[in-house]
């Protein structure tokens, strides 16, 4: 960081506080994790400088063969992770890979499902803020109030009346597996194509913690940021390229013979321009990473860590929706601790520990106050925490939120917490100070 440091402090400051706030504070946000400095390194590399329109072989600017080398690799990696025959790795994000995905398989007006927002899902399935709402028909569906679960009865009802084009599974505050395979039965008996978003899990999947969509669904969409581990991204696959009754879509197809190339075409020149040739070499480092056998030890790790969380919070009175998790989420009711999850989330940062309010399933509150918190352990696990440390995590949450005005008791959980993370580095070289 010397360059930078001599020629803009500010910035230089700024980032070293961001660094600090990292290494000295326990991340439970379920979206984010720590990449590893492989990662970061190629994230900051030269292909910053390269514009690279298109794709390998077929560009629109010169000099892109190294870039074309780069891209190959990672879809190559990719392909190898997930068992996909299909890989983009160009989306700037999950959102833009969701875009792509659903102007490949719609025409403005269709309609389509998807999981509530409040419900677990994600603004870009359906909500009326985002493109996804005001392109599409979203219908949504809901978890049942008693399992927490997927309410798959409501989901077959919705589909034999609406007749969708296309289903969404997969969402962002959904601690339970996606099940696919119940999904793609009620696809196929209303037709409708079946596209998973597993931004979330997708660390998860490629290690085989989380059972696969690649044989159920017709495309996949995912970031690679969040479990996966790698720099901040989208992606999009397909199990098998051009099995789909693809006539459906045919009026958008153009002169492209089969999905992939309308996929392609969708993401460029359709909703973006030149790609992120470093953000995709440095996916492509992580897509390696995860190929390690230790990237099974450690999402392994995540799911035991979050299910001691979960059960450490349950025997202290917490309410855990769906009563425990499956994957690194766990999404808390915090109506019987008589707090909101907007009041939790800062007291629990004025100790260093980062969550995130969130609205549990029927919630009666606004996404701005919401009832409950979602929490994730892939970050913390990234660090080498175990399950007795999600122990002591699960103490300090209760102690601050039962006593959420004791100033005092906050501030020492926060030297706990500092205690906590300096045993468990992260980025020891990265500055000097
Ligand atoms: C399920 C799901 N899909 C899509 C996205 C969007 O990803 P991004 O923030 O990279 O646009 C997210 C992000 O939180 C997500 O959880």
């Amino acid at each position: 960081m010397t360059f930078l440091q001599n020629s803009d402090s500010t910035i230089y400051e700024i980032l070293h506080s961001e660094y600090v706030r990292e290494r000295d504070t326990l991340e439970l946000i379920a979206s984010e994790n720590f990449t590893s400095p492989s990662v970061m390194e190629a994230a900051g590399g030269v292909m910053t400088n390269k514009y690279a329109e298109g794709y390998p072989g077929k560009r629109y600017y010169g000099g892109c063969d190294h870039v074309d080398e780069a891209e190959i690799l990672a879809r190559e990696r990719a392909k190898t992770l997930f068992g996909a025959e299909y890989v983009n790795v160009q989306p700037h994000s999950g959102s833009q890979a969701n875009m792509a995905a659903l102007m490949t398989f719609l025409n403005t007006g269709d309609t389509v499902l998807g999981l509530d927002l409040s419900h677990g899902g994600h603004l870009t399935h359906g909500s009326s803020v985002n493109f996804s709402g005001q392109l599409y028909n979203f219908v949504s569906y809901h978890v049942l109030e008693e399992t927490g679960r997927v309410d798959f009865k409501e989901v077959m009802e919705l589909a034999k009346e609406h007749k969708p084009k296309l289903i969404i599974c997969g969402g962002s505050a959904y601690p339970r597996f996606i099940e696919f395979d119940k999904f793609r039965e009620i696809a196929d008996k209303t037709g409708s194509f079946l596209m998973a978003d597993i931004a979330h899990p997708a660390g998860l999947i490629a290690s085989g913690v989380h059972p696969s969509p690649i044989s159920f669904c017709d495309v996949i969409t995912t970031t690679t940021h969040k479990t996966l581990r790698g720099p901040r991204g989208g992606m999009i696959m397909m199990g098998k390229d051009g099995e789909n009754p693809w006539n459906k879509i045919a009026p958008k197809s153009g002169r492209v013979k089969n999905i992939s190339e309308l996929i392609d075409s969708m993401v460029m020149p359709g909703i973006q321009g030149g790609p992120l040739m470093h953000i995709i070499s440095a996916k492509a480092v992580a897509f390696a990473e995860a190929l390690r056998p230790s990237f099974k030890v450690y999402t392994k790790q995540i799911v035991a860590n979050a299910k001691t969380l979960a059960s450490t919070l349950t025997s202290k009175g917490y309410k855990i929706i769906s009563g425990g998790t499956d994957t690194h989420v766990i999404l808390i009711d915090l109506t019987n601790k008589n707090i909101t999850g907007k009041s939790a989330e800062n007291c629990l940062e004025k100790a260093g520990i980062t969550v995130n309010k969130n609205m549990v399933p029927f919630d009666k509150k606004s996404p701005f106050i919401t009832s409950g918190i979602r929490v994730g352990t892939p970050a913390v696990t990234t660090r080498g925490m175990k399950e007795a440390q999600m122990e002591i995590i699960a103490e300090m949450i209760d102690s601050i939120i039962i006593d959420f005005e004791n100033d005092k008791k906050i501030n020492n959980i926060k030297n706990q917490v500092k205690e906590l993370c300096n045993d468990y580095p992260l980025y020891k070289d990265l500055f000097t100070t």
